[in-house]
């Protein structure tokens, strides 16, 4: 009788681990939702992609607020990317990467 009991809970026990294993083990898919900043078109643009869209998106670009100087402010910003977060950004690039960021923002 209490062999039987035994096995009737080793059964059941594994019948219910069989159930929640195939649970766990479904696929899981991501539907992720397109990006939507992007950087204006202009000249050098893809040497701005390359070098502003690793850590962060365009967004942190189009969203800052009216400037006195513009070149200034994305000068400094550029520095700032490379000195304070380490931005890794060719010497030849910054000049390029300013141009377009203050004829474009
Ligand atoms: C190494 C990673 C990295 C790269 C590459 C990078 N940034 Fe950033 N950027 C950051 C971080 C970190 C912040 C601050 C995020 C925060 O405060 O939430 C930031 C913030 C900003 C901001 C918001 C204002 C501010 O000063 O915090 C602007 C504008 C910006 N980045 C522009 C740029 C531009 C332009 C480039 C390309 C020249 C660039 N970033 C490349 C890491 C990076």
């Amino acid at each position: 009788m209490q062999r039987t009991a035994l096995l009737l809970a080793i059964v059941l026990f594994m019948a219910l681990a069989a159930g929640f294993g195939s649970v766990t083990a479904a696929p899981v898919n991501y539907q992720l939702p397109d990006e939507v900043a992007a950087f204006k078109p202009g000249p050098n643009l893809e040497v701005v992609q390359g070098n502003c869209g690793a850590c962060h998106s365009a967004d942190y670009i189009s969203t800052q607020p009216p400037m006195k100087n513009r070149r200034e402010f994305w000068q400094a910003e550029v520095t700032k990317m490379i000195k304070v977060y380490g931005a890794p950004i060719d010497d030849a690039d910054i000049g390029k990467i300013v141009d377009y960021l203050a004829a474009t923002y």
